[in-house]
């Protein structure tokens, strides 16, 4: 059987310099563990547009409807600001969610112990922590209509709607309730039904899906205010926490600076299974290209790093191998190995990127 494939689109600023650091743990993946990938590179964002005039080719995005996962650096950077609406680096990643139609978007929030003191809380409250917000990404207010600004008894009124249909609602839950099952087995639903139809529906499906499919995992529903709210008191009493759109995006940054640096945080979007089961995927950082660093060997390189864990547990089905490069990230956070980003105001020596990427495939070894 061939090997499963990724397309990597390294993309612009820091994005290559974090995805060089990836191609060397992929590859000690193919020689030291026979974990071989067939890997393609191709280009995003405005490394596109400098080639092809669009920040997306049709043929790019063809690639990455057919592979088993695509893997992204980040794209933007000043010099593309001059650039039409439509042309933008960034509408190429959106051309890619919403052509592969990514609608559940994983955002781990996890506190690696080295780094614990960087939270702003307290140490015990993040120490261990390890949750992961799913968001529904392709609908909900962000798309509904009607929207627009309108005038109306002479002044303007700005309009959007959030809207969720039932089938919406139960991909996603569905989703949240499959990484439940390989994780803590807890999944708490946050919406407002108390104040919006679109929760009290959201509600009413998550709960059916969970009673006709899942009542091994453990549900329960919160508003997503109070949510907000035990999200900075108690965070390690969530596992998996499934929202909407809007409330994802604020609750999903709110969470993942409980942890610290932009430059540890992955992501994965995945989209309805493909005819071998796996889900559509692309998995990225959630950090952008960096033009403040970008060129100078300072960007961290673990956010990528992750996102390739997330992919080996998420769409390769490769838990064990995702815990080994998860525990050399520790190892080397431990050990006290520093990107320019992971020192405190009291200062230290940092390492490059290619430092940091080296230290890891070291600390694989080491472990074998
Ligand atoms: P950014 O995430 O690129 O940078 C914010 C700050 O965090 C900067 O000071 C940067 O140096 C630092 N930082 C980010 N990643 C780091 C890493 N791996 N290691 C060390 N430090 C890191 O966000 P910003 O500055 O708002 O946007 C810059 C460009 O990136 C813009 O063109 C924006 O549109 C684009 N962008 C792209 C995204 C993507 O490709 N998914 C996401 C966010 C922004
Ligand atoms: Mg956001």
């Amino acid at each position: 059987m061939a090997n499963p494939s990724i397309l990597i689109l390294a993309g612009d600023g820091i994005g290559p310099e974090v995805m060089t650091e990836v191609k060397k743990v992929i590859n000690w993946f193919g020689a030291k563990r026979d974990v071989a990938f067939d890997v393609s590179e191709d280009l995003v964002g405005g490394a596109a547009y400098d080639v092809h005039g669009v920040p997306l080719s049709d043929a790019t995005m063809a690639k990455a409807q057919e592979v088993d996962a695509v893997l992204l650096g980040a794209v933007g950077g000043p010099k593309y600001d001059v650039l039409d609406f439509s042309v933008k680096p960034e509408r190429g990643l959106l051309r890619l969610r919403k052509e592969m139609d990514l609608y559940s978007n994983l955002r781990p929030a996890q506190c690696f112990d080295a780094l614990a003191d960087f939270s702003s809380l307290k140490k015990d409250v993040v120490a261990g922590l390890d949750i992961m917000i799913v968001r529904e990404l392709t609908s909900g207010i962000y798309f509904g209509e009607p929207r627009g600004i309108i005038t109306e008894n002479n002044e303007r009124v700005g309009i959007n709607t959030q809207r969720y249909t039932e089938s919406e609602i139960e991909r996603v839950a569905r989703s949240a309730f499959e990484l439940a099952r390989r994780r803590g087995n807890k999944v708490c639903s946050m919406e407002k039904a108390n104040v919006m139809e679109s929760g009290i529906l959201w509600r009413e499906v998550v709960q059916r899906v969970h009673d006709e499919d899942y009542a091994d995992v453990e549900l329960s529903h919160m508003y997503a205010d109070a949510g907000a709210m035990q999200l900075c008191r108690w965070p390690k009493q969530f596992d998996v926490i499934v929202t909407d759109n809007l409330f994802g995006d604020l609750l999903s940054d709110a969470a993942a600076m409980l942890t610290g640096s932009l430059g540890m945080l992955p992501s994965a979007s995945l989209g309805a299974p493909m005819a071998n089961g796996r889900p559509k995927a692309m998995y990225e950082p959630v950090h952008g290209s960096a033009p403040d660093i970008a060129g100078q060997g300072k960007a961290n390189p673990i956010a990528c790093i992750l996102s390739f864990s997330m992919a080996l547990r998420y769409s390769f089905d490769l838990g064990a191998e995702a815990d080994r490069l998860e525990a050399a990230v520790e190892k080397v956070l431990a050990d006290g190995v520093r990107t320019a980003d992971l020192l405190g105001p009291e200062g230290g020596s940092p390492v490059s990127t290619a430092e940091m990427g080296d230290a890891i495939i070291a600390a694989l070894d080491a472990a074998l």
